[in-house]
């Protein structure tokens, strides 16, 4: 990670704020992947900061959310700046033990505070960007505290050595689950592309407001998602994961680094496709589904994301509408 210990002008701030933004990306993904790693509810442990028994998987997936926020604070200030926010990601890493992944999550926390706390700011310059980073470098030190609590709890217990879930191959060649892979992975990347947009047309209060539902809407699908695979004897994947001989999988880019679209009407004009792809992929998999719990959940998703259709095809139709309006 960077280190930068003196901002002295806008150049520095973006600076900053584009290294911890490629940190931000890559950890939300990251602890989600961990999280949908292991299983639900089986390692539970004292969280030191709300005083209550929690489970692992739960609570590293709440701390993985508030690093997409992080990630949402940071694009805003860079464009508010007049930057250019990046879809370039640090890297992302499982391995094959539950206990690394946990002692490597609480060692990025303490980078990343370091970094968000060492800098100087020359003639208190950008004050509200230094306390916007004083602010998220607390989220960090209480996710530090919390993951050192899991990692106490389970080295001290006869999960130690406990392994995240493997795929069943026999699993991994049904049309459902490669079906399932594939709109889990439009899921996060249409997450992203909203998040882009919302970026882009940030101060544009009605529209930034609607395509961050939405984008709220794709992260939500993408976690139960990630919770189904398991269900169905899979694994959610890293994409572009190379698998080391230790047995830990990394990656570079794991998830795209461009999206389409520079303006409202171009922006607009690319989801409705991907939207509509997306919804004929659900159908596609209910069809292969029988009745229970998974379909239902599964059910969701494609309603929500028909409703997205609906909506989308308004947006553009109302940009349209308004001359100058690109
Ligand atoms: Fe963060
Ligand atoms: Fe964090
Ligand atoms: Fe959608």
């Amino acid at each position: 990670m960077a280190d930068i210990s003196r901002i002295e002008s806008r150049e520095d701030a973006l600076a900053l704020l584009s290294v911890g933004l490629k940190h931000e990306w890559a950890v939300s993904l990251e602890y989600l992947i961990h999280a949908y790693s292991m299983p639900k509810g089986k390692y539970l442990y004292d969280d030191p900061v709300v005083s209550a028994r929690l489970d692992m998987r739960g609570q590293t997936i709440q701390i993985g959310i508030d690093e997409m926020y992080h990630a949402l604070q940071m694009g805003t200030v860079i464009r508010q700046l007049g930057g250019e926010p990046t879809f370039e990601i640090d890297e992302v890493v499982r391995h094959p033990r539950i206990l690394d992944n946990l002692e490597r999550d609480r060692k990025t926390e303490d980078l990343v505070t370091g970094l968000y706390q060492k800098p100087k700011y020359k003639d208190r310059l950008f004050p509200e960007i230094e306390n916007m980073f004083w602010n998220i470098s607390y989220d960090e030190v209480r996710h530090s505290r919390q993951f050192a609590a899991m990692i106490d709890t389970l080295k001290n217990s006869p999960d130690a050595e406990a392994r995240c879930f493997e795929p069943d191959p026999e699993a991994e060649k049904r049309e459902d689950v490669g079906l399932l892979h594939g709109i889990t992975r439009a899921e996060n990347e249409l997450m992203h592309r909203y998040l882009y947009y919302v970026l882009l047309f940030h101060e544009h209060q009605d529209l930034g407001a609607r395509l961050f539902k939405n984008s709220v809407d794709h992260m939500r699908h993408w976690d139960k998602n990630s919770g189904i695979l398991i269900k169905l004897g899979s694994l959610i994947r890293i994409e572009n994961a190379e698998r080391r001989p230790d047995g830990s999988e990394r990656s570079l880019k794991s998830m795209p680094e461009v999206y389409p679209g520079r303006d409202r009407l171009s922006a607009l004009e690319t989801l409705l496709p991907a939207e509509k792809k997306l919804v004929d992929d659900y159908e596609r998999l209910l069809k292969l589904m029988p009745e229970g719990e998974i379909k239902e959940q599964l059910k969701i998703h494609l309603f929500q994301n028909r409703e997205h259709l609906f909506t989308q095809e308004a947006l553009l139709q109302n940009v349209r509408k308004i001359r100058g309006l690109i």
